[in-house]
Parts: structure tokens; C-alpha cells; sequence
């Protein structure tokens, strides 16, 4: 079997790579050149992907990667992971699924399956993007080629989330399609879920995310109420956690990041106003969730303001810049947002990551392109007025931390396993 990955980020590369490990042939499409020499290459460009498990499958001839989607017409099989980022009135741009459809459907040859894998709104397989290829193309989904929905459930930085046995969720536009989908994704991956429609496989990723930014917006208010209260949160969620049924921990932190929690919901909730319906939980854990960096900026006012310093002319340091403990992924980080907010009120705002060496250029945060992380020095480290941990890197050493840094504002509850001095560490 031969198949095509269009997009190889943090989604696809794996994805491929899964892929022909189990002996299917894989073409990895993608309009990023830099990735596509990469991959030829044998160079990995995600940090917790090995060069050598890219090296190695390109040298066996099952994996290689292209710019040219000609190369579409060879495959039985094309699945699709591109970015469903938010425009900037916060609507879902679903363009670069229909630019993609609009680049392989010249090519469709009659029997080839199409699957599309990126998040977005129940509707965007068998309306958006069908018409796209059945326009392009000229031939009939469901008739002259298979079409399905499968969502992506990836989780960076997790070493124990291996591609192959996390089940799959696939709907199809008619029960042929789901057969094929199913026989594509049976070669790589242990257990599959079939749904009745594409619909309902769009409908289940959204849930999913819309489940875990609801529950994390809870546990951010719990933490704003039982500090208020002289209670830890983290305390409580420890005992609470110990409940052998009905309940499943969350973590406070200082607001969402990365590609998904912050976005997906939102595709819901501009689908449902079709439909005369109302989000309201979406609506109400976003703005919990989006306020939370506003909440730990607060804290770090109250912490600078216990040694009589004010924020305004204070050294601060962020310490973690990716959206989550152990990737190298910034984007949509609440570290931004921090510290663009301690930068507006006159703070000398510096960051580590260990992961983040230089800021790239971004669309959503320009401001901060090209500044780089300092290096973890005692001299460097102790000259901060105070240090606000905002992710968690394992490969942080937190006791060096509390032995450097005299003023430590915790989101992450980094420090609660480490010696430190009271009034040292504020948690936020
Ligand atoms: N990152 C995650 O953890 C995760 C988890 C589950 C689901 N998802 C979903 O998967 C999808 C992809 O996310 P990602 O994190 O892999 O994104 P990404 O930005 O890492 O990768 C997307 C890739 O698509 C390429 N691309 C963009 N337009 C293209 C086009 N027209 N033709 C070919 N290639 C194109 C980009 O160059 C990039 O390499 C999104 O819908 C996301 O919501 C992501």
C-alpha cells in the first residue's frame, strides 16, 4: 500500500513514520521545503522525534517527502493533517484543509481514499472539503473515491503515547468509505473506533478538547476561590484525586496553550450559531482560562510588592516558554502573554527554555521575535528581582532554582517537592 501525508508537523511527521515502520510506503507532502529536505535528509526538526527514526526509514525506501502533489495520482491513500488555526476575529480558517483539497483533487485517480485528520467543525469532510475535491477532480465521493474523517490524538512530550496504540476514531461519508479508511489505518494502527459519519469522528475531537478546557477553566477558578481561602489547590486536587471513581484530575496554570484547547472549542461554538445554538460552557471557560494570566501577573505584583519593589523597573525572569512541560512547541504559550503584560507595565522581561533558544518570528507575537533564552548561569540566574516559572521542563533543576533565585512565583507547583525559605515562593 502506498500513501500520502499532507502537512508534516507535529501531527503528520508521526503519523508517517508510523506508518512505514508497519512495511506501508509513505510520501510525505508538505509546501514547507525546509521540512521536506529535512525529511530526505534524515534530519529530525521535532524534539522528541530522533533523527535516526527519520534516517532509518528513509534509507529502507518507505518514507520520503515532496513538494510536488502530482505525485498524489501513485497513491491509494492520502490523509491530511494541516493546521485549523483561528483567524483573527477568532473564527475557524479551515484554508488550509481547502488549499490542500484544491492541490491533490487534479489528481485523484477513481478508488483512492481520502482522510482528513486535522481538528475542525462537524460538516467540514462532507461539505467543505468534499466539494472542493469532488470540483477539482470531477469525480463523485462516496461513488468514484472514499472519503473520512480520523482525528488526530497526539500528545507532545508524552514518551508513553506511542501513535500505534492509541485507539483511532474514523467516521466515513458512506460505510464503503469507512471500510477503506479502516483497511488504510488497520496497517498501522492496533484498535480502531468506527463511527456512523464523519460528522460524528469531527464531533468526538471536539469534545474531547472542549471536555479538557472546561475542566481546566474549573480547576483555574478553584485555584483564584481556595487561594483567596489560605487553601493550596494542589493539595486539594491530590486528595481529591485519591477518589477511585468519578472524578479525573485536572491542573491549574497560568493560562492554555499550544495548537488545540486554546482553538478547537471555538470551532464548535462559530458551527453551532448555524444552528441558532449557543456554547455557553465553551464561552465561559475561555474567558476563566484567558483571564489566568492576568491572575499570576497579580500575584507577581503582590510577591515584588512584599520586598517593597514594584513591577515597574523590576528584572523578571519566565522561566519556560514552550505551552507545555517538556516540548519545544511555543506556539500560542501563555508565557506571551505574560510577558508582554509584565512587559506593558515596566518590568525588564527576560525568559529560559531550554527548548526555546531563540524566539521565532510569530504572527500573534512579533514583538518578541529573535530575543534568546540567557543561559543557566548562578551569576545570570540570581540577578533576577524574581523568577516566574510558567512551564514545568523536567530538565529544569529546581533545587539550583531555589538556591539562586530569592523570589520564586510558582504557576506550575514546580516547588513543592523542593527545600526552599519561607515567603520564597508564592504560587500563582
Ligand atoms: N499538535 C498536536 O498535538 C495536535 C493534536 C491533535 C490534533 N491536532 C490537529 O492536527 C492538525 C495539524 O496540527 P499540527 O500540530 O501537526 O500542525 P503543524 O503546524 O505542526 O503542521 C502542519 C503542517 O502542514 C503544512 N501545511 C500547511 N498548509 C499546507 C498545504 N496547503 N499543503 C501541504 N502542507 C501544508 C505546514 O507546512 C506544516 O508542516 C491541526 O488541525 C491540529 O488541530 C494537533
Amino acid at each position: 500500500m502506498k500513501i500520502a501525508i499532507v502537512g508534516l508537523g507535529y501531527v503528520g511527521l508521526p503519523l508517517s513514520l508510523q506508518f512505514a515502520r508497519s512495511g506501508v510506503t509513505v510520501l510525505g507532502l508538505d509546501v514547507d521545503r525546509a521540512k521536506v529536505e529535512a525529511i530526505n535528509e534524515g534530519r529530525s526538526y521535532i524534539k522528541h522525534i530522533e533523527s535516526a527514526a527519520i534516517a532509518g526509514l528513509v534509507n529502507s525506501g518507505k518514507f520520503s517527502a515532496s513538494t510536488d502533489f502530482h505525485k498524489v495520482k501513485k497513491m491509494d491513500g492520502v490523509i491530511i493533517c494541516v493546521p485549523t488555526p483561528l483567524n483573527k476575529n477568532r473564527e475557524p480558517d479551515i484554508s488550509f484543509i481547502l488549499d490542500t483539497g484544491r492541490s491533490i483533487a487534479p489528481h485523484l485517480k477513481k478508488g483512492i481514499t481520502i482522510v482528513l485528520e486535522s481538528t475542525t467543525y462537524p460538516g467540514t469532510t462532507d461539505e467543505d472539503l468534499r466539494a472542493v475535491l469532488e470540483e477539482g477532480s470531477g469525480l463523485k465521493a462516496g461513488t468514484d473515491f472514499h472519503l473520512a474523517f480520523s482525528p488526530e490524538r497526539e500528545d507532545p512530550g508524552n514518551p508513553d503515547s506511542k501513535v500505534a496504540l492509541i485507539p483511532k476514531v474514523i467516521g466515513g461519508y458512506t460505510p464503503a468509505c469507512l471500510e477503506k479508511a479502516k483497511a488504510i489505518y488497520g496497517q498501522a494502527i492496533k484498535t480502531l473506533v468506527p463511527v456512523s459519519s464523519c460528522r460524528a469522528a469531527e464531533a468526538a475531537k471536539l469534545t474531547e478538547n472542549i471536555f479538557r478546557s472546561v475542566n481546566i477553566a474549573l480547576v483555574n477558578e478553584l485555584k483564584v476561590v481556595y487561594t483567596a481561602m489560605g487553601i493550596d489547590i494542589w493539595e486539594v486536587i491530590n486528595a481529591a484525586k485519591t477518589k477511585p471513581f468519578g472524578y479525573m484530575a485536572f491542573y491549574p496554570g497560568p493560562g492554555l496553550g499550544g495548537h488545540c484547547i486554546p482553538i478547537d472549542p471555538f470551532y464548535l461554538t462559530w458551527k453551532a450559531r448555524e444552528f441558532g445554538e449557543h456554547t455557553r460552557f465553551i464561552e465561559l471557560a475561555g474567558e476563566i482560562n484567558t483571564a489566568m494570566p492576568q491572575y499570576v501577573v497579580h500575584q507577581v505584583v503582590n510577591a515584588l510588592n512584599d520586598r517593597r519593589k514594584s513591577v515597574n523597573g523590576a528584572k523578571i525572569l519566565i522561566l519556560g516558554l514552550a505551552y507545555k512541560a517538556d516540548v519545544d512547541d511555543d506556539r500560542e504559550s501563555p508565557s506571551y502573554v505574560l510577558m508582554t503584560l509584565l512587559k506593558e507595565r515596566g518590568a525588564a522581561v527576560s525568559y529560559y527554555d531550554p527548548y526555546v533558544p531563540v524566539i521565532r518570528p510569530t504572527r500573534e507575537h512579533p514583538q518578541w521575535a529573535g530575543v534568546k533564552s540567557v543561559a543557566w548561569t548562578e551569576k545570570t540566574i540570581s540577578g533576577f528581582d524574581l523568577v516566574l516559572i510558567s512551564t514545568k521542563h523536567k530538565s529544569v533543576d529546581y533545587e539550583q532554582l531555589a538556591k539562586w533565585a530569592d523570589c520564586i512565583v510558582d504557576s506550575r507547583n514546580a516547588m513543592a517537592a523542593i527545600k526552599t525559605a519561607p515567603g520564597q515562593v508564592w504560587k500563582a
